[in-house]
């Protein structure tokens, strides 16, 4: 699929003006790669993040749910490998000291440049005479670690230093002992956590798809080394019913991708990217990663503890392998606005509105008097609005008294029902106006039917 600016521009635009997403710390000229939400867009993120910890999480009994710290002892990302090896690939413009993604700066000249090495990406971009977006000659390629920094405590020196962790995984990992030792489930089983990573990116870029700051969901299942296929093929399977089911994503806008070795994370014996058709073109969504006895191999090393498990049953002793789901919450929010976005010619005029499934809308409903003027219409939606809100809570009213404006904007917020109080309801049959978001269809009703 290739780039709709156009689409995004309008996506961006209507999550701005109605109170969706903002740039962080706009007020101050903002903070790049920084996002900020508003009332509409943490309603929004947080039911999809809890959609996803009842599908993955609640509605199972081969998962544990953790919160572990983000500050973490350093020695996790030298055992980890982020360290020595969790970088990017950047240039520096020979002027002015600004450094670029080599390979973001290749893929806007239309060459593909996943799993190049560092001399390689170089000498494409010497090749192609590639220069900094400002017109200046470029250094060679090195890599730089993504990892934001910081010290701990009053003193700052090499035995301070500690990281942002750049994935909530690390977290799961060094909680896995604690698990085993308290709840000794059994094989397999799965550690699942929701939290905010942090990546230095170079070229945040994208709207809310590449930024430093992020959530993580993620999943870290301990299987039996045997049977580490069929345990990704299910919970690839899983992913994709989670992703059609709750997230309302339609399959032909999924694909999967079975990532090649050079592209694969250090860790990673197999990975199956799934990627999604975004405005921005044909983008991870997700990933499944066969993580093997990596991660638990380098904490058995380093710590000195061991991650053995024995199995029920057999006694076999084994360190178990892993196989891990992780989805971006930000690149999830953008799937489900994408997905959602419609317009429709009515009457020569362009009606904008969110398809949201109705279980991710941010309000359900919006109650509406007529008239703002007619203390009868106003007092009636009012008894209308506390009814509907006690059977449903995100319930929201609008005594504007335009209804007109009422109706765009719940489209353009997702809202899937409108229901307005007008003469006839309170004069004639009690009956209330139920307008349909999606087709923009009114029906009269009784309130306690809805
Ligand atoms: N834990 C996998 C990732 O952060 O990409």
């Amino acid at each position: 699929m290739n780039k709709n600016t156009e689409l995004m521009e309008k996506i961006v635009s209507l999550a701005k003006r109605r109170g969706f997403i903002w740039q962080g710390s706009e007020v101050y000229g903002g903070a790049r790669g920084t996002w900020d939400y508003g009332p509409l867009g943490v309603s929004l993120k947080r039911k999809i993040m809890n959609e996803w910890w009842q599908f993955f999480v609640e509605d199972r009994d081969d998962m544990y749910g953790v919160d572990a710290a983000i500050l973490m002892n350093p020695k996790v990302w030298q055992a980890s490998g982020h360290v020595a090896t969790f970088a990017d690939p950047l240039v520096e413009d020979l002027k002015t000291g600004e450094r670029f993604r080599a390979d973001h700066l290749l893929k806007d000249a239309g060459v593909e440049a996943e799993g190049l090495t560092n001399e390689a990406l170089t000498a494409k971009i010497k090749e192609l005479g590639l220069k900094s977006p400002k017109g200046n000659e470029l250094s060679e390629v090195r890599s730089f670690n993504m990892m934001f920094q910081t010290n701990v405590g009053a003193v700052v020196d090499e035995n301070s230093v500690a990281y942002l962790r750049p994935e909530t995984a690390q977290g799961i990992f060094t909680n896995y002992k604690n698990v085993v030792d308290s709840f000794y489930p059994n094989l397999p089983f799965g550690l699942a956590q929701i939290g905010k990573a942090f990546r230095n990116e170079i070229s945040p870029r994208d709207f809310i798809f590449r930024s430093r700051e992020f959530e993580q969901m993620e999943i870290e299942y301990f299987v039996h080394p045997d049977t580490w296929q069929e345990n990704f093929d299910k919970l690839l399977q899983d992913t994709h019913t989670f992703l059609k089911d709750k997230m309302g994503l339609k399959p032909e806008m999924i694909h999967e991708l079975d990532v090649p070795e050079q592209d694969r994370a250090h860790y990673s014996r197999k990975t199956i990217d799934i990627e999604f058709d975004y405005p921005i073109g044909k983008e991870e969504l997700m990933g499944i990663a066969y993580r093997t006895d990596f991660d638990l191999g380098n904490i058995q090393r380093v710590s000195g503890k061991s991650m053995g498990y024995t199995v029920k049953g057999t006694n076999e002793k084994l360190v178990p392998h892993v196989i891990e789901p992780s989805f971006g919450v930000e690149r999830m929010v953008m799937a489900v606005l994408t997905a959602s976005y419609r317009e429709q010619e009515v009457d020569g005029k362009t009606r904008t509105y969110l398809a949201l499934p109705e279980h991710l809308a941010p309000v359900k409903i919006i109650v509406a008097p007529l008239l703002k003027n007619k203390p009868q219409l106003v007092e009636k939606a009012r008894e209308v609005y506390a009814e509907l809100r006690a059977k449903y809570g995100n319930v929201s009213f609008d005594d504007s008294g335009k209804v007109g404006k009422v109706y765009a904007k719940a489209d353009e917020i997702g809202v899937p029902k409108v229901v307005v109080i007008d003469f006839d309801t309170i004069e004639n049959d009690g009956l209330v106006s139920v307008r349909n978001r999606d087709d923009a269809s009114q029906i009269r009703v009784k309130p306690s039917t809805i």
